[in-house]
């Protein structure tokens, strides 16, 4: 098949005849699916069950320190679940904190204290004229949305499969002091894949920040969530604390973990990760905000897992199971090869694949996709404000679907793609001959 640009309007018009039909008979086949979030689907819970039966009335309560779970006390958190937090951001235990049952809220409160307190001392933000983050995209929708919540400025910083471009992440955090900081998902990013080289993560830690409270806001959700074994090593990324010490900016970053995405999302534990100084500063404000987070869930997962070895071994489970999803997708896109209608990344970790659509195709997708009965992340979810410039990328979410409803959902998506395309081909070239004319 000749990529769609080299076909004649005619050819064009024939194909988009055939589509128009394809599309009408799968409208027809009823499909119900809501593929808009990065959901673990229900084998990847069920093989998780084992976690409800760690700790019942007859398990021991205490932590190894002697410390009763079911008691206040330890607000940091048990040692040997910051132990399992730690391995698993590969930083040492007593940088970690301890936190509820997901990162996201810690990384709004992480916001939020700066906004009302400052950062080690620094002026609030919230009495600040101008505070701007900058925020790598395609990126996680959820970042975005906490940074327009507080009112924050956002800067896009187009994503390379190297990590964000640094050239334009120095250029611009070295001048402007109300720059305040960066997201990033340096691991299997949400929703590209890719995992940051070396050098992004050194140039990270290298970073001469304009402004003092400058903080790196490293979310590694993704962090052991890896499709093929081997892969592990492949998309290994330097540990950042380390990286900043070393660099002799140990207060440079926060970093971000949970286990909603190896037991149950939204039942599992978050942590944070950072310098001596600025856990110190998190604590003041977090000693107002909570007596002590959830010690038993941290408890039970300790028990559950044993070790990190024990998670890594969960995970591979895992990997079996979103592994087949990936590749019914990637399978299904190929369809789509040589036609120049669009690209995606082939993700070795993580939950998502991103779609490059045709500029201006986007949304027209997703909504045809949606009244054929497939639910996709919205277009533009991915890039702050919700807008996407190029109208171009989609996330796909294979994880919550079956691999048969995942199939059809597929093969719904390459034909709405195909069809969105060969629309905007004759659209544009009417408005070309239209004006020539
Ligand atoms: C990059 C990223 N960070 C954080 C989260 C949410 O994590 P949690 O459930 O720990 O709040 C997600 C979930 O999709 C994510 O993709």
């Amino acid at each position: 098949m000749k990529a769609y640009q080299e076909l004649s309007r005619e050819e064009l018009l024939a194909l988009k005849a055939e589509l128009g039909q394809a599309y009408e008979d799968a409208k027809g086949r009823g499909l119900s699916l809501d593929m808009s979030r990065g959901k673990p689907g229900e084998t990847q819970l069920e093989i998780g069950m084992g976690f409800m039966d760690a700790l019942n009335s007859q398990s021991g309560m205490k932590a190894e320190n002697g410390v009763d779970v079911r008691n206040y006390g330890a607000p940091d958190g048990i040692p040997e679940a910051r132990r399992l937090l730690a391995d698993m951001m590969g930083v040492k235990p007593e940088n970690v904190i301890m936190c509820g049952n997901g990162s996201l809220n810690v990384m709004y409160d992480t916001i939020s204290r700066s906004m009302t307190q400052g950062v080690l001392g620094s002026t609030p933000w919230c009495r600040l004229d101008k505070v701007k983050f900058l925020c790598p995209a395609p990126g996680y929708d959820r970042h975005f949305a906490i940074t327009e919540h507080f009112g924050i400025e956002m800067i896009t910083v187009p994503m390379t499969p190297e990590g964000p471009d640094m050239d334009m992440v120095e250029r611009l955090v070295s001048k402007d002091p109300s720059i305040k900081g960066i997201w990033c998902v340096p691991k299997y990013s949400n929703p590209q894949g890719y995992s940051y080289s070396d050098e992004t993560v050194r140039r990270f830690a290298a970073l001469e920040p304009a402004a003092a409270d400058f903080r790196i806001f490293w979310d590694n959700a993704y962090a052991i969530h890896h499709l093929y074994d081997e892969e592990e090593r492949q998309d290994s990324i330097l540990e950042i604390l380390s990286e900043c010490e070393r660099a002799g900016h140990p207060d440079l970053v926060y970093e971000f973990c949970s286990t909603s995405k190896v037991i149950f999302a939204g039942g599992g534990i978050g942590a944070v990760a950072s310098s001596q100084a600025n856990l110190e500063d998190i604590r003041r404000s977090m000693s107002i905000q909570t007596i002590g987070y959830d010690k038993v869930n941290q408890l039970r997962h300790v028990r559950y897992f044993k070790n990190f070895d024990g998670m890594k071994e969960h995970m591979k489970k895992h990997g079996a199971l979103m592994r087949p999803k990936f590749e019914t997708v990637l399978k299904a896109l190929k369809d789509l090869e040589g036609l120049g209608i669009g690209e995606w990344t082939k993700p070795n970790g993580g939950y998502f694949v991103s779609f490059e659509a045709m500029e201006g195709c986007a949304k027209a997708i997703v909504d045809r996709c949606r009244e054929a009965g497939v639910t996709l992340t919205g277009a533009g979810a991915t890039f702050p404000y919700g807008k996407d410039p190029k109208d171009s990328n989609i996330r796909i979410a294979p994880s919550f679907p079956t691999k048969e409803e995942l199939a059809m959902a597929a093969d719904l998506f390459v034909l709405c793609v195909k069809l969105v395309s060969v629309e905007k081909l004759l659209e544009t070239r009417h408005n070309s001959l239209s004006k020539t004319g």
